[in-house]
């Protein structure tokens, strides 16, 4: 089935979940990737991996499969990930326990998390508890990067989110607007190493 109907799918069956009604560009994909290296000693972690939109680029940058773990929630899409992408390291998961999974799967530390997580509109309590577990990556060293859409920049809730985020790592690095993509967005950035 095509990615955007896959997508779509998965965006009425959970739409605040999701976050969004297409997956995102290549355009806003390699935005995401931007100065990104994994190896084994500097893994990623890809939390949100919905349909695969980022990860197909990943793939082209992870040296090989200890060098990565996704994290999805939506066992649907879980089976078609690893369908389409033998080689990566997928875990039906919520990334609110993305320390045990981390520590589960043996892999070494991990130097990036890359976050599709709509923070938007997820619950505040899961925003706090996904931001939890983005801490305890961050104290040893890390680099977060996720996206924020520019038609929902100034919601009351994408401003608490990046609230939270320069009181505990100072001012973001924000992208240019990446305008090829539905809707346009913006990547942000923070690092602790
Ligand atoms: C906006 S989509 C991003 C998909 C893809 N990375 C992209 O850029 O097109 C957000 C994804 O996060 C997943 N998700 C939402 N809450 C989650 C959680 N707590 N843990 C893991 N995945 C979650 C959803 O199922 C959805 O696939």
């Amino acid at each position: 089935m095509n990615e955007n109907i896959e997508f779509l799918q998965a965006f009425l069956k959970n739409p605040t979940k999701v976050g969004s009604i297409t997956p995102s560009s290549p355009e806003l994909a390699m935005k995401m990737l931007e100065g990104i290296e994994p190896s084994a000693e500097n893994i990623v972690i890809e939390l949100g991996v919905g349909t695969g939109a980022i990860t197909k680029f990943l793939q082209d940058i992870v040296p090989d499969e200890r060098s990565y773990i996704g994290i999805e929630l939506d066992p649907d899409l879980v089976e078609l990930l690893r369908r389409n992408f033998p080689e990566m390291n997928i875990v039906c998961g919520n990334a609110m326990e993305m320390e045990s999974i981390h520590k589960r799967s043996g892999l070494g530390k991990a130097g990036y998390i890359v976050c599709c997580l709509p923070f938007v509109s997820l619950p505040a309590e899961v925003r706090n508890g996904v931001l939890d577990e983005v801490e305890k990556f961050m104290q040893l060293g890390c680099e977060f990067r996720t996206l924020q859409y520019a038609h929902g920049y100034y919601l009351p809730s994408a401003i608490k989110f990046r609230e939270l985020m320069r009181n505990r790592y100072g001012k973001e690095k924000k992208s240019s607007l990446v305008v090829k993509n539905v809707p346009p967005g913006y990547t942000l950035t923070w690092a602790t190493k």
